[in-house]
């Protein structure tokens, strides 16, 4: 049954920008396997912050690659399909937190959504899904709740502060506050917005517990909660979350492989956060950051953490420029 979306919404959620057209582009464009590099690239260049942040990341510390990129077009092909619509995608979604980015109370709202997704794509990497749906499941899934206090960034922050320990009041707060709570607020959103239906069931389902078959919604439901127990909670719990209660969905050897990972999946997330935080910061203001041939002006940010990377984020683009390496090394040696 289609989830139908409440229609008495407060007046300010209205005036909230749309969903960017480039990500819901984006969004169709690489749900269709048959798309070039090339056609995603043109469209990601469309939008400047949107390409400075998709080459910065492609030539960060932890992006294994060969040369630099230096245009989108390289940058798509070094970070491969999946990760360009992670990034991308969060890049859209950040609009939406730069009120939450910039207050103390309202911060761990981003940091919770970017720990999700991750939470949610690392899981399902694990568990032999395909992991960009979950992490762009998991980075809307509280879509509804970056919609409100973008909207009302005041009320919202002191509906924050009153639940502050009481994590499990704050949706009846937010009733109390704005006539519907974020789970409502985000479905009215995605429908306005035509996201996708197995989208809008995660946004629906998110706070639902956790059962039954492995699919994206269980997965994010689950995501949802690791994002807690690794420290990016919304607000304080009373009581630390439950991991056996958490993982009771995932099969024993994924709850074993998750299990032995955690702390590999927490600095990920930092990361991710720093990233994302520093785009923001860079959108938010001058958003000329990149000239039209895709060129960044400025330096890379400097990264925390250089000594423990991960190496497991390999990309069809690295395969791609490894090859390329090979077969000129096959040319030269021919060519003797
Ligand atoms: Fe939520
Ligand atoms: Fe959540």
């Amino acid at each position: 049954m289609p989830f139908k979306a409440s229609s008495k919404m407060p007046a300010k959620l209205e005036n909230i920008p749309a969903f960017p057209s480039v990500a819901m582009k984006l969004l169709s464009l690489l749900e269709d396997g048959e798309s070039s590099f090339s056609s995603i690239a043109a469209c990601i260049a469309t939008d400047p912050v949107l390409s400075g942040g998709l080459i910065k990341r492609a030539n960060a510390a932890d992006q294994p690659r060969y040369c630099e990129a230096r245009n989108v077009l390289q940058a798509t092909l070094a970070l491969g399909i999946d990760r360009t619509r992670e990034i991308s995608l969060a890049v859209a979604t950040s609009a939406y937190a730069r009120t939450a980015v910039q207050s103390e109370i309202l911060r761990p709202c981003w940091h919770h959504t970017v720990a999700c997704a991750l939470a949610a794509s690392e899981m399902a990497r694990r568990c032999g899904l395909r992991p960009a749906e979950p992490y762009t499941a998991g980075l809307l899934h509280d879509i509804g709740r970056l919609g409100l206090l973008s909207a009302y960034p005041a009320e919202y922050e002191q509906t924050m502060a009153a639940a502050d320990g009481q994590p499990d009041d704050l949706l009846r707060m937010e009733r109390e506050r704005f006539g519907v709570d974020h789970v409502e607020a985000g479905l009215w959103l995605a429908r306005r917005w035509n996201l996708p239906e197995s989208i809008v069931e995660v946004i629906a389902r998110h706070h639902e517990t956790p059962a039954g078959t492995l699919d994206q919604v269980t997965v994010v439901q689950i995501a949802c909660r690791l994002a807690d127990l690794l420290g990016f909670s919304v607000n304080r719990p009373t009581k630390p979350p439950d991991p056996d209660e958490i993982f009771a969905a995932l099969p024993e050897w994924a709850r074993k492989r998750l299990g032995a990972q955690l702390a590999g999946v927490k600095d990920a997330i930092a990361r991710e956060i720093l990233f994302f935080e520093g785009v923001e910061a860079r959108g938010s203001g001058d958003r000329g950051v990149m000239v039209d041939d895709g060129e960044t002006e400025e330096e890379p940010p400097a990264w925390p953490f250089l000594d423990e990377l991960p190496t497991e984020r390999t990309s069809l683009g690295v395969l791609l420029a490894a090859m390329a390496v090979l077969f000129s090394a096959a040319v030269l040696f021919v060519q003797r």
